[in-house]
C-alpha cells in the first residue's frame, strides 16, 4: 500500500489529463491511494488544496486539454514572494514546510508533472529526502533526454492548421502574412509547423536571421510570379546583430521573460524594405489548448503508467523519458542539464532548405 501525490506544474500543455488518468487507474489497481495537489504545490500547503483522486474523479479526462489539478509558473516554493503585513513583497523559502507537511501526511512519493522549471523544483525536493518522480511535459519539446515531452504534436498541430488557413487570405491580398508561433529558445514548434505548413521563410532561434534574407526570398517569390509569402516565426528567434524580442519580465514570482513581438518587427521591416503590405499575427495561447492529438494522449498515457511503475522500482529523482521509443528512467539532473535545441545537421532541416524554404541565414553565408 503506496500514498501518492500528483502535481503539475508550469505552463499547461495538452496530454496532463491523460498522465493524471494513467496515474490513478495504475495505482488503484495496485490498492495505492492517489492524491492530487491544486495549483503546483498548492495540497502541500493547504488541505483544501488536496483532492483525493479514484477513478471516476478522472472518467473520461484523457482526452481533454489544460489539467483538472490546475497549474502555476510562478509558484517556486524556493523563492516565493509573500506580502507581509507592511504591504510588501518578500521572497521566501518554503521548502522546508512542504517537507514536514509531505511526511506528516504519509505520502510514500511525488509524482511531478512539468517542464525544466518544475523539475528542478522536484529535484530539490528530492535532494531534501522527498522520494520523488518527474514527467516531462511542454509544448515546446526543449527536454533533451527525451525524444518527445507530451504536448509538442498537438501544439504543431494547431499551428501547421493556422498556418494552412492563412495561405488563401494572405493569396487573395498579395500580402506577406507573418506568424509567431511559441517555443522559447527552441525552434521546434516553428520548424515542424513551418514545413508542414507550407512556409516560405522559417526563423528559428538556432539561426539568427538576416532580414534582408528574409526579404530576398519575398522578392524571388515575386519574380516566380507568387505574389504572397509566408514567415513562420519562433517566439524566440534573434536577428543576426543578436537582437531578440521580449516584453520584459513583469511576473511577480517568475524569472523567464515573457517572448514576444518578432512576428510584428519582422512584418514592419519586410514592409518597409519590400514595398509589400504585410500583417503579423501571434498564434499564442491556442497552441497550449484543446484536446491532445492521439500521439500526445497515448505518450502521456505511457508517460503516467510507467512513472507508477518507477515509484515501484523505487527510481526516485528520475524522469520518465522517451527513448528509442521506449519508457526510459533518467536522473532528474541530467534530464535539465541543457534545453534541446534543433539540430541544424538534422534531415529536417536539410529537408526544409531542399524544397526552397528560407532559413533566414545571413545573405553572405549562402
Ligand atoms: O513553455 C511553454 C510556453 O507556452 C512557451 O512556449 C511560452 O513562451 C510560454 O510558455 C508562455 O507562458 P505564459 O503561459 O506564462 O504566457
Amino acid at each position: 500500500m503506496k500514498k501518492i501525490i500528483i502535481s503539475t506544474g508550469g505552463g499547461d500543455a495538452p496530454g496532463l489529463n491523460a498522465v493524471i488518468y494513467a496515474v490513478v487507474h495504475s495505482c488503484y489497481k495496485r490498492g495505492w491511494e492517489v492524491f492530487g495537489s491544486r495549483n503546483g504545490y498548492g495540497g502541500f500547503l493547504d488541505v483544501d488544496d488536496l483532492v483525493r483522486l479514484y477513478p471516476k474523479d478522472v472518467e473520461g479526462i484523457y482526452n481533454i486539454g489544460g489539467t483538472i489539478l490546475g497549474s502555476t509558473n510562478k509558484g517556486n516554493p524556493f523563492s516565493c514572494p509573500v506580502e507581509n503585513l507592511a504591504g510588501e513583497i518578500q521572497v521566501v523559502d518554503i521548502s522546508d514546510k512542504i517537507m514536514t507537511n509531505f511526511k506528516r501526511m504519509g505520502f510514500d512519493c511525488h509524482i511531478a508533472i512539468g517542464g525544466d522549471g518544475s523539475l528542478d523544483i522536484a529535484h530539490r525536493f528530492a535532494e531534501k529526502g522527498m522520494p520523488v518522480i518527474g514527467v516531462p511535459k511542454t509544448i515546446d519539446n526543449d527536454l533533451e533526454m527525451t525524444e518527445r515531452t507530451f504536448g509538442f504534436d498537438t501544439a504543431v498541430s494547431t499551428a501547421t492548421e493556422a498556418i494552412d488557413k492563412l495561405h488563401s487570405t494572405a493569396k487573395s491580398h498579395n500580402r506577406v502574412m507573418v506568424v509567431e508561433v511559441m517555443g522559447r529558445d527552441s525552434g521546434w514548434i516553428a520548424l515542424y509547423s513551418g514545413i508542414s505548413g507550407g512556409a516560405d521563410v522559417i526563423l528559428l532561434p538556432e539561426i539568427p536571421f538576416d532580414i534582408e534574407a528574409v526579404c530576398k526570398k519575398i522578392l524571388d517569390n515575386e519574380l516566380r510570379d507568387k505574389h504572397y509569402s509566408i514567415v513562420v516565426a519562433a517566439e524566440g528567434a534573434l536577428t543576426k546583430d543578436g537582437q531578440g524580442f521580449n516584453k520584459g519580465k513583469g511576473e511577480l514570482g517568475r524569472d523567464e521573460v515573457i517572448l514576444g513581438g518578432v512576428a510584428e518587427w519582422v512584418a514592419e521591416e519586410v514592409g518597409k524594405r519590400t514595398e509589400k503590405d504585410t500583417r503579423s499575427l501571434v498564434l499564442g495561447h491556442i497552441q497550449r489548448g484543446g484536446s491532445p492529438t492521439t500521439f500526445d494522449r497515448l505518450l502521456a498515457l505511457r508517460f503516467g503508467a510507467a512513472a507508477v511503475r518507477m515509484v515501484e522500482e523505487k527510481k526516485f529523482d528520475h524522469m520518465v523519458g522517451l527513448r528509442d521509443s521506449h519508457m526510459a528512467a533518467i536522473p532528474i539532473p541530467e534530464a535539465i542539464k541543457r534545453r534541446k535545441k534543433v539540430n541544424l545537421e538534422s534531415d529536417k532541416v536539410v529537408t526544409a532548405r531542399d524544397i526552397g524554404i528560407c532559413l533566414g541565414d545571413s545573405l553572405e553565408d549562402e
